[in-house]
């Protein structure tokens, strides 16, 4: 595998690449990697010549600043994981090689990217596009690959490849989970053992959640009230909306997807853990 740190290295490799008529795929990754993300690498390196995953632990995407500073790097085991999953190049760049200057480009895709997530962080999408979109310019690729585990990361992305007019395929990936349930996450490392036991109630929770009779307003209701009774957990929001706009229903027959996202605090650092649930 390539371990490359220069986007002008990265793209001699690719133009020679597409000349011989590779189909590259793309995986776009913070590192910390785990299962989660080696199941979006194995499908790409099955459905493409080349495979590139970026580790890019983009700044411009977090609001908090002691979010960044304590989340996790490890480019050496990153590597290795890459390896394994025949990953054929890594492209690890510096914050100077993909922001030489300030990036003060401005994104807006309503409602996807102002509620939930994009409510409570101010200018996190507008950080996963800027990042992003430099990703798909700088390599151009014919596949790129997310995860579900970021539900709402993969509309606001559909919205800005639509808009810019990006000619990539962007492949949903599933969420893959600890056996306890709990969804796999780089920030799960930062659990205490505590906190790793009560973390997999959220997803029972949901689950649960799906054979209720109720509204949409009980059952949202229904799981805040049901994990904030589980001591250490506290939840910053749970939304049962449209699974392909994101917008608010009030009814179950209202869209054809329908989903709950949620968003809860974990033990007393605390740490912030997402996951989501399909309810048709
Ligand atoms: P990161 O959190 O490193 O995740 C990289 C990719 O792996 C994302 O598409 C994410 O949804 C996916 N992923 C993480 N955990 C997963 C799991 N348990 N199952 C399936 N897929 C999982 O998301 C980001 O980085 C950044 O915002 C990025 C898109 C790289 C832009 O900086």
């Amino acid at each position: 595998m390539l371990v490359i740190d220069t986007i002008s290295e990265l793209q001699k490799v690719l133009v020679d690449e597409r000349s011989k008529g590779k189909c590259i795929g793309l995986v776009p990754t913070m590192g910390a990697l785990h299962q989660g993300h080696a199941s979006l690498v194995r499908r790409s390196v099955a459905e493409n010549d080349i495979t590139v995953v970026s580790i890019f632990l983009n700044p411009t995407q977090f609001n908090d600043p002691k979010d960044l500073e304590r989340y996790p790097r490890t480019l050496e085991e990153d590597c290795r994981i890459l390896e394994e999953c025949g990953a054929q190049i890594a492209f690890a760049p510096c914050v100077k090689e993909m922001y030489p200057e300030p990036d003060t480009r401005q994104f807006s895709y309503p409602p996807t990217d102002v509620v939930m997530e994009g409510a409570r962080r101010p200018g996190h999408f507008n950080g996963v596009c800027q990042i992003v979109s430099k990703l798909f310019q700088i390599t151009d690729p014919d596949n790129a690959y997310f995860g579900e585990k970021d539900y709402q990361q993969i509309a606001v992305i559909c919205r800005m490849v639509e808009d810019l007019g990006f000619k990539v395929n962007i492949i949903p990936c599933p969420v893959i989970r600890e056996e306890s349930g709990l969804a796999m996450s780089s920030r799960n490392t930062l659990l205490t053992p505590e906190e790793k036991e009560i973390a997999p109630k959220i997803y029972q929770i949901l689950k649960q959640s799906t054979t209720l009779q109720l509204s949409i307003a009980e059952t949202q209701k229904w799981v805040i009230d049901e994990i904030n009774k589980v001591e250490g957990l506290d939840v910053e929001y749970y939304s049962i909306v449209d699974g392909n706009t994101l917008a608010d229903i009030n009814n179950w027959e209202d869209a054809p997807n329908v989903v709950g996202c949620i968003t809860v605090y974990c033990g007393k650092t605390p740490i912030r853990l997402i996951d989501h649930i399909r309810y048709k």
